[in-house]
């Protein structure tokens, strides 16, 4: 259910948003919250078809997008993709950091580039994604968001990498937050949990537990990714403008007993996957 049913059609009419990684799955779904509340919308990603199909999907809201590929490690390009979506759709209002790698493995049979190519695409991503829009998040005081997950602050098996890196992006946040405040900037993170029919659900689960799955959920569903939009455009609108510096959990109380089911379910699928 898109954000429209509950908040003015035009909060964000004149405004720009970037998503990193707004190609596909969950930042897909943040962008076309903010598009259908009338926001301007830019998406980066690595894969130029992916991103010109999204965009495609965004239009059908009446929005301008612009569609730039743009791998996040890379700084430079990320730089040339702000530039261009400021050329074409004016300073930027909110940017959210979603770009994200992941996979299963066993800490023991991770290589260190294995471990290096998340943290990279993740806090790396993240950061220069921060860095290069602070000229335009200073000139319209804007907002961050980071699309975090729940490995951040419970150990999750096989995620080393990933509970590095996302737990990196939550106290960045809190740096930047901080450090940010004085010049309007906002900064908060998003921990969303297991999000239906999106590519880290299927690299993490076994849609043979998903009844297992759900039932452990203490509100008894899995998360869609209008879940996580709505919650982003509450972040990013005038009625969250005192909060700063927050991680917000937002998975139906799927983490309140902890990691066990998840342990478990993973090395199903790292045995199917790797034998
Ligand atoms: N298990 C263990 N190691 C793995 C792995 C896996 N399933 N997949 C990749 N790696 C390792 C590689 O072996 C390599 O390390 P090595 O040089 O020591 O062999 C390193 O990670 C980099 O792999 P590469 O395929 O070159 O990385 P990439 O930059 O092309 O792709 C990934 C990045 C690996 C994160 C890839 O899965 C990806 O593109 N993911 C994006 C989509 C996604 O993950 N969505 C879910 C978000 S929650
Ligand atoms: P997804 O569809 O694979 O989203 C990841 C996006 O990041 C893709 O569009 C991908 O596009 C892009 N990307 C990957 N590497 C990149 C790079 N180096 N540079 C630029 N873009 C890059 O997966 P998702 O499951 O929806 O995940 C979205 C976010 O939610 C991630 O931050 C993830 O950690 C978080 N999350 C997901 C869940 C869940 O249940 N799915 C739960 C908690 C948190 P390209 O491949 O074209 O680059």
């Amino acid at each position: 259910m898109l954000v429209t049913q509950y908040f003015l059609k035009d909060l964000f009419k004149g405004k720009t948003v970037f998503v990193t990684g707004g190609g596909s799955g969950i930042n897909l779904g943040v962008a076309k919250n903010f598009a259908a509340l009338g926001a301007n919308i830019a998406i980066c990603g690595r894969s130029q078809e992916k991103l010109n199909a999204a965009a495609a999907d965004l239009r059908a809201f009446g929005t301008k997008v612009c569609a730039v590929s743009a791998d996040v490690r890379d700084s430079a390009a990320l730089e040339a993709a702000f530039e261009q979506s400021k050329a074409e759709l004016g300073a930027m209002d909110v940017l959210v950091c979603g770009a994200a790698g992941n996979f299963l493995a066993p800490a023991e049979k991770l290589s260190a580039n294995g471990f290096k190519t998340v943290i990279d695409i993740d806090l790396l991503g993240s950061f220069n994604a921060t860095h290069k829009a602070f000229e335009q998040l200073k000139e319209t005081r804007g907002t961050i968001l980071y699309i975090s997950a729940g490995m951040a602050y419970i150990p999750h098996a096989f995620q080393v990498h990933v509970g590095a890196a996302k737990a990196g992006i939550d106290m960045m946040m809190k740096n930047i937050a901080l450090e940010w405040g004085r010049f309007g900037i906002r900064a908060n993170s998003i921990v969303p949990g297991s999000i239906e029919e999106t590519e880290g659900l299927k690299r993490l689960s076994d849609p043979a537990e998903k009844e297992k799955l759900v039932a452990a959920v203490p509100l008894l569903r899995t998360g869609t990714v209008d879940d996580i939009g709505q919650l982003a455009a509450f972040l990013s609108s005038p009625l969250a403008s005192y909060i700063t510096g927050c991680v917000v959990v937002c998975d139906g109380g799927q983490n309140l007993p902890g990691s066990a089911l998840f342990n478990a379910t993973a090395e199903l699928v790292l045995r199917a996957q790797h034998g």
